[in-house]
């Protein structure tokens, strides 16, 4: 399991830095349960210095396509990975709706991404009006496509997709577990189709919408659930820590089970 804070634009200099101690704190349990926190690209280098050391990975919201040139404001994958970033979040709907981010520029990044062994989280999802009118499949079926087009992956840990549907993030709405279940279902059938099985069974498919202390534990039971890609519940340590400790108990019930 993968259970990442995405801290979109929150936090200063000085609270994203308690925030992140926070987060180690909780870790210190997690078992096998894999954390990363994605804070604004500004606090990166702050908050790197508190996970050296530690089972926390760092992670950043976006990046260009490109390695470097006349791009103001912009920042490179290179210089993600020049920090110690080791997953880069693609394609969230934020980017797609408010900064008019393209598939072909997801695919653009995501291929980039994988190439300097950064790794990915690509995000997919349908809107309201897409899954009221019964067409959420077919919409991420085609951003899944897009995004992963051409692409060549050496292990299933190159690459996190996030199945986050836009009508859950940050409502309060969350997909049931089936509905969750279901999308992630498909995702995987269609990464088993262009990779294999084994790229397949070993991807890291989060949920994410809305996901809290409430509610993880029965979304991330499900078999295709693979972990959570968290917005506002990542703000809080002791929140976030919560989601941890569920994933953990997970963990932990399916390994008991298929040893007994
Ligand atoms: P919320 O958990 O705040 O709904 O945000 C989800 C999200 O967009 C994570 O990337």
């Amino acid at each position: 399991m993968l259970i990442a804070g995405n801290w979109k634009m929150n936090t200063d200099a000085s609270s994203c830095v308690d925030l992140a101690r926070g987060v180690v704190r909780e870790s210190e349990n997690a078992g096998v349960v894999r954390v990363t926190i994605c804070p604004p690209n500004v606090f990166l280098s702050n908050v790197v210095k508190v996970l050296d050391g530690t089972r926390v990975s760092l992670g950043a919201q976006n990046m260009h396509a490109l390695g470097s040139g006349a791009y103001t404001g912009e920042v490179s994958g290179e210089m993600l990975r020049s920090l110690g970033c080791r997953y880069v979040i693609l394609g969230h709907s934020e980017r797609r709706q408010y900064f008019g981010e393209t598939d072909a520029e997801v695919s653009r990044k995501v291929t980039k991404a994988i190439k300097l062994k950064l790794v990915p989280i690509v995000c997919v999802g349908e809107n309201l009006d897409q899954r009221r009118a019964g067409r959420e499949r077919v919409v991420v079926a085609a951003q899944v496509k897009y995004a992963l087009e051409g692409l060549t992956l050496s292990s299933s840990n190159a690459l996190v997709i996030a199945y986050e549907p836009v009508w859950a993030i940050g409502t309060g709405e969350t997909a049931s577990p089936a509905q969750a279940q279901d999308m992630h279902a498909l995702i995987r059938t269609l990464v088993r189709q262009q990779f294999g099985e084994k790229i397949a069974s070993g991807l890291h498919i989060l949920y994410g919408g809305s996901m809290k202390p409430a509610n993880a534990k029965d979304l991330l039971g499900e078999k295709d659930v693979d972990g959570g890609l968290i917005g506002g519940a990542s703000l809080q340590a002791n929140v976030f820590g919560q989601i941890i400790q569920a994933a953990q108990e997970i963990e932990q019930d399916s390994r008991t089970s298929s040893t007994v």
